[in-house]
């Protein structure tokens, strides 16, 4: 209505002038819009009002319009579909509005396991090392945790076993003893997942795939499993070796390859995991039933399986676990927390390493592995493959929720008694069958429908993680005792080096300020 008022003033004021006689052709044509007054021009102020009422509520109703109940959708959709930002792109790929807070939720869960852990660690080394390079803030200096990321902690399990005339036995040199080459651990791979009733691997992987490192050519070496996408056509990349961690690994591509084959009557589009994490969940749920000791005594890489009541050998194995997997939690979380904050545009270039060591110090309880004051002039995300790679990271925390629940799901199928970590799926076709079903949709469903195949759940749990870990977490508290087991949030203050320190504060004070600092 103002706005109107306002066109109308101008209008009138602009008749006052012979403007169509102009002779500059831009004056002209500037009063020439002025007069030109739309509705504007309609002097019944009732009427006025009730076109801009009309529009605005038209305008309104168009831009928070959802089309809804649509067939096989679970959320109502928008008219005008976009993103934010990547970050907003990234999240869409899991379908559901909350999944932010979803995550959060999921991860504040698992916190406590992860504190009683983190406080076991660092008592540990702090009786190897020299006590007092620990800060008196509660972190674990990231150096120390046999990873370059401190993200996965297993390297260091000699320095921390709780019981080491329990001790385990050493996996790859029993390999060795049996005679293992590289053959034949993608042998025992494939035979895990066809006595489950899961498919063999066709005859093309065998002779396509990349499986040793070539001797005549530089090779990306980094494991990976691919779909060729013509039903015949799927290979695993990688430059085996003959230790355990890649026997895991063989089981973890081929735990790809064994979903491209289930969903490859989909269409082209669905022909991919439920979400992201369903894929890395699937490469990693056979692992889980491969590492107990009853597994590997079947295959003879152990001598004997710890008798019910030996807590000993069961705090080691559960242990072991932990560090590869709860260790791995608050970093699986964080890295996108990061990288979403950073395409918010919620954090600057000029915070970015800031931002990550505040990420690193409060969630995981990490701190820089120098004593240096990590500021800008540095960017430790960048040593982080996925950061420069771009792939997104969150996957592999939601594939660690999930991995978690189809084993609980596929044991109860099994019929397994006892504690959940000594569960082992092996041969056992009905548990195979459910599972496959949930893999045969790809992404044709929702995957809270896929989710619901195999666990009868539709939403995310950390529940089955938490039963697994439970034996531990119980003993970890008593080791702790009553100690407070956190750390502070904010990262130990390293002091920048004096010169720095002035050249700073130099730069951000003012004029006089600055003349008090040379002074004194
Ligand atoms: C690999 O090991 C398997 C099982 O021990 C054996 O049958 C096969 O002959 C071996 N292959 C090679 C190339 O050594
Ligand atoms: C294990 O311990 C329970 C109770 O402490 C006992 O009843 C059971 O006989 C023990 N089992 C074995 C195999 O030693
Ligand atoms: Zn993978």
């Amino acid at each position: 209505m103002e706005f109107s008022a306002f066109s109308k003033e101008a209008a009138q004021n602009a008749s006052k002038y012979d403007w169509k006689n102009f002779q500059n052709e831009t004056v002209k044509r500037l009063f020439e819009k002025i007069s030109s007054l739309g509705f504007s021009a309609v002097n019944d102020t009732e009427k006025l009002r009730l076109i801009s009422n009309l529009e605005a509520s038209l305008t309104n109703m168009y831009s928070t319009g959802k089309v809804c109940n649509i067939p096989g959708e679970s959320t109502c959709l928008e008219l005008e579909p976009g993103f934010k930002d990547t970050g907003e792109y990234w999240r869409s790929w899991y379908e559901v509005p909350t999944f932010e807070s979803d995550v959060r939720n999921l991860y504040n869960e698992l916190s406590e396991l992860y504190q009683h852990l983190h406080y076991y660690v660092r008592q540990k080394l702090r009786n190897k090392y020299n006590a007092d390079v620990f800060p008196a803030t509660g972190h674990l200096p990231a150096h120390l945790l046999g990873n370059m990321w401190a993200q996965q902690w297993n390297n260091i399990y000699d320095l921390v076993i709780p019981y080491p005339s329990a001790g385990r036995v050493n996996i790859t040199k029993a390999m060795l003893d049996k005679g293992y080459n590289i053959t034949y651990m993608y042998q025992v791979a494939e035979d895990f997942f066809k006595s489950i009733g899961l498919q063999p691997m066709p005859e093309r992987f065998w002779t396509e795939s990349m499986l040793e490192k070539p001797a005549d050519r530089d090779v990306v070496c980094h494991a990976s499993a691919w779909d060729f996408y013509n039903k015949q056509d799927f290979r695993i990349k990688q430059c085996t070796s003959i230790t355990e961690d890649q026997l895991m690994t063989v089981h973890h591509e081929m735990g790809h390859v064994i979903y491209f084959l289930e969903y490859m009557n989909q269409p082209i589009i669905f022909r991919r995991g439920a979400n992201p994490g369903f894929h890395e969940g699937m490469a990693d749920i056979v692992t889980l039933s491969f590492q107990t000791p009853e597994h590997l005594f079947k295959l003879g890489l152990v001598d004997s399986v710890p008798g019910p009541n030996d807590t000993d050998a069961d705090i080691n194995f559960l242990l072991r676990m932990a560090l590869e997997k709860v260790a791995f939690l608050p970093f699986g979380y964080l890295i996108d927390q990061w990288r979403w904050s950073v395409f918010k545009g919620e954090t600057t270039p000029n915070k970015y390493n800031q931002k990550w060591w505040e990420l690193r110090c409060e969630i995981q309880g990490i701190s820089p592995p120098v004593n240096l004051y990590r500021d800008e002039e540095y960017f430790d995300p960048g040593a982080k493959y996925h950061i420069p790679g771009n792939t997104p990271y969150i996957r592999y925390f939601v594939s660690y929720i999930l991995q978690f629940m189809w084993h609980k799901s596929l044991c109860d199928v099994a019929g397994h008694t006892g504690p959940l970590h000594r569960c082992d799926i092996y041969q056992n076709r009905a548990a195979g069958e459910k599972l496959r079903e949930m893999l045969q949709l790809g992404s044709s469903k929702h995957w809270s429908e896929a989710l619901f195949t195999v666990t009868g759940s539709r939403t995310m749990s950390a529940a089955p993680l938490i039963e697994y870990f439970q034996p531990l977490l119980q003993w970890l508290k008593k080791q702790n005792g009553n100690a407070d087991v956190s750390w502070n949030k904010a990262c130990p203050q390293n002091e920048p080096p004096s010169s720095a320190a002035i050249i700073k504060i130099s730069v951000s004070l003012t004029f006089i300020s600055l003349i008090f600092v040379f002074l004194f």
